[in-house]
């Protein structure tokens, strides 16, 4: 039966690009959901859109140089690009700067305030005494007192998820100037979650939703059983949503309090744009709301959010969040600040109309029960060994075998052996078994059915080799082809939640009517109305890929990752590795003194370097050549694995040359040349600039 359903996906900070975290976590599984809703006849409201509020973008605006408006514009529209590029579906993008956004955040909090839902109070909150600021959120760092976690924010530990306001930390540092904050009094209005405990374990504990994920349930019922406390909404800072009631000048709402409202006003934008009642999507019983969120949005979500649509009074309540844990990269966590990511434009640059390889390797090991590595082996075997070699190689066959033996035309099967009933018996199962997965959130179980519904047509072809059958059994080749068709058009139809790109290509190969043409005239030579939901039965009535329907011309449905490929992700991972331990690099402590007469013994000269050689089997040693001023004299120097000998030549170096002489691998070396490291940690020359004025043998003091 067809259900409404509101989907929605949490909302990106608008502080840099989307990246594979941000797609296995989120965007992909509830994509590959609101696709296979529709699919399967439902009316669905898939809603996203910038937070471009909350401190990370001041942060951000600040360390640039710009506003945050202008963080905000720039990150919203790469943002959604990507998104659009990529194949995300949401019916609305839209953006929490946006005016309906901040008129429903601003409406639902007088609602509140109204309703006398909220505690009006001044309390002593952390202040920054030298940026003259409150100190909330990611304003501050400190210990967390629940795990330990040395740095937690103002508004939640990232460490173990607890939603903390920032006077509960220990040892508070402001984020801004680094200093230990002072106390200061202010006035705020705070959701008391305590007055909600009761609504809460109703609602989850007592309620239906031991069928929410263990992770999700798991938190969320250790929360509550901790206990509950008020909790403020609003904050000193000026950027975000102005407070709208009298005595709150200065003051905006708390981001974690108007984003989630982001859904609703993306909701509100869409029915207007599209003609509908937006009310339905959020307030009627029957619908179904499903929050998609990574786990450190699980609070707010499941504790938060609910309350303040409790409180309201007027909307429904989610129907299941299920939040994914985390995905690391390459074994590290993955962190927009340290550059550790695969960002979402740049793959899609590097990887041009290969966005189902990313789809499908972020599916396959989605971090749904616990956290998972991306790891480029793994998504080069994923797309190789699964999306080339079972999934293509099957298509490739079927499509290739028809054109060449039938002209493109289905032939006509003869009597069904066993093996085809059977294999028929498995195909019509199919949708139900991925609906079924899809139906749970199991997205990564789902994606391997449909691999395993390739892997079923492969099987068959290898089992009953129609290219050796055609020499001798014509009827019983057209049997195979026929059965082998079947399967690829379920492929058609079952991979396009998960492979959408792919899909459209295959309905094309097979002449199958695509969304795209949906609502135009339709020529006859396409098959049209399979869905989802009557593919089962359109197959055992004979009624899917007929006999003397006609195909198309075969296409590439993928290639082959080659390793070069692979290893230049990789190198440019190890860039940002390099940068970053660069920039966390921290200076060698101070060497013991010395007198000023033990200075003046060393004496160091401007030099050249006039001729260099590698010297034979030492990996690390040059030997140079260097015009000291005073004479022209041998230096053995180790840095061969920064510099090759032909790049010294002509350099202007610094020299100790009073060093005492000593044998490198027999070369007498007489002096040493300074030498310090790039933040790269490459090797580079302290030299006397390229001055020409500075002459060889100046004396530096
Ligand atoms: O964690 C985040 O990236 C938040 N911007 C998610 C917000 S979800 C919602 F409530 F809007
Ligand atoms: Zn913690």
């Amino acid at each position: 039966m067809s259900k409404r359903y509101t989907i929605t996906a949490a909302l990106p900070y608008t502080n840099g690009p989307i990246h594979i975290g941000h797609l296995a976590g989120v965007y992909v599984p509830a994509d590959i959901y609101a696709r296979y809703l529709r699919l399967t006849g439902n009316d669905v409201a898939f809603m996203c859109g910038s937070d471009e509020h909350g401190v990370p973008i001041t942060i951000k605006a600040k360390k640039e140089g710009v506003t945050p408006q202008d963080i905000v514009d720039k990150y919203h529209a790469i943002i959604k690009k990507s998104f659009e590029d990529f194949g995300i579906t949401f019916d609305n993008y839209s953006r929490t700067s946006a005016k309906i956004h901040h008129d429903t955040a601003q409406e639902f909090f007088k609602t509140l305030y109204n309703k006398g839902e909220f505690i009006e109070e001044v309390t002593e909150q952390l202040y920054d005494e030298e940026a003259n600021q409150f100190l909330a959120d990611r304003f501050v760092t400190g210990t967390c007192p629940k795990c330990g976690n040395e740095e937690a924010y103002g508004d939640q530990c990232e460490n173990c998820g607890t939603s903390l306001n920032a006077t509960d930390l220990i040892i508070p540092k402001s984020a801004i100037t680094g200093n230990t904050p002072t106390l200061k009094q202010t006035k705020h209005w705070f959701l008391p979650l305590d007055k909600h405990e009761d609504f809460l374990k109703e609602w989850i504990l007592k309620g239906h939703k031991k069928d929410w994920k263990p992770n999700v349930y798991g938190q969320v019922k250790s929360w509550i059983d901790d206990g509950l406390r008020p909790r403020a909404v609003t904050r000193d800072l000026d950027w975000g949503i102005p407070v709208p009631v009298e005595g709150a000048d200065g003051k905006v709402l708390y981001v974690w309090f108007d984003a989630p409202i982001g859904y609703i006003s993306a909701t509100k934008e869409w029915a207007e744009r599209e003609g509908k009642d937006w009310e339905p999507y959020w307030k009627d019983e029957n619908t179904k709301l499903v929050h998609f969120i990574g786990k450190d949005n699980i609070v707010f979500h499941c504790i938060i959010f609910p309350s303040m649509l409790k409180a309201e009074g007027s909307y429904i309540l989610p129907d299941n969040v299920p939040a994914n844990e985390f995905l690391n990269l390459e074994g590290n966590k993955l962190s927009t600040s340290k550059n550790w990511a695969v960002w979402l434009p740049d793959y899609l640059e590097d990887f041009p109309g290969q966005q189902d390889v990313l789809r499908y390797a972020l599916t396959a090991n989605a971090p749904e029960t616990k956290d998972n590595d991306f790891t480029w082996k793994d998504f080069q075997a994923r797309n190789n060994n699964e999306l080339v070699a079972i999934f293509g190689n099957f298509i490739n066959r079927v499509v290739v075998l028809t054109r060449k033996y039938y002209e493109g035309v289905v032939p006509e099967p003869s009597k069904l052996r066993d093996i085809d009933e059977k294999t028929l018996a498995a195909l019509r199962a199919y949708p139900e078994v991925i609906s079924s997965s899809i139906e749970r959130y199991r997205f990564r179980e789902a994606s391997q059915e449909l691999m395993n519904l390739a892997r079923l047509g492969n099987k068959y072809l290898a089992d009953e080799e129609p290219w050796k059958v055609i020499k001798e059994d014509e009827a019983r080749t057209k049997t195979i082809m026929y059965i082998a068709l079947q399967i690829a058009g379920a492929l058609a139809i079952l991979s396009e939640p998960f492979l959408p790109f792919t899909s459209k290509k295959l309905k094309e190969i097979l002449a199958m009517e695509t969304p795209e043409m949906a609502g135009g005239y339709i020529s006859d030579r396409f098959i049209k109305g399979v869905s989802w939901k009557n593919l089962k039965d359109r197959i055992s009535l004979d009624n899917f890929i007929k006999p003397g329907h006609c195909i198309e011309e075969p296409q590439l449905l993928f290639t082959k990752i080659e390793d070069k490929d692979i290893q230049a992700q990789l190198d440019k991972l190890e860039t940002s590795k390099k940068a970053n331990e660069a920039a966390n690099k921290v200076a060698e402590p101070q060497k013991e003194e010395i007198t000023f007469d033990d200075f003046t013994k060393l004496d160091l000269r401007v030099g050249t370097i006039i001729e260099a050689e590698k010297m034979p089997k030492a990996k690390k040693l040059l030997v140079l050549k260097v015009d000291t001023g005073i004479d022209t004299r041998t230096i053995v120097s180790g840095i061969a694995e920064s510099f090759t000998a032909e790049e010294v030549i002509g350099k202007r170096v610094t020299v100790l040359v009073n060093l005492a002489p000593r044998k490198l691998r027999g070369v007498e070396s007489e002096g040493m040349i300074l030498m310090t490291e790039s933040p790269e940690g490459k090797l580079v020359f302290v030299n006397p600039d390229a001055n020409q004025d500075v002459a060889n043998g100046l004396q530096i003091s």
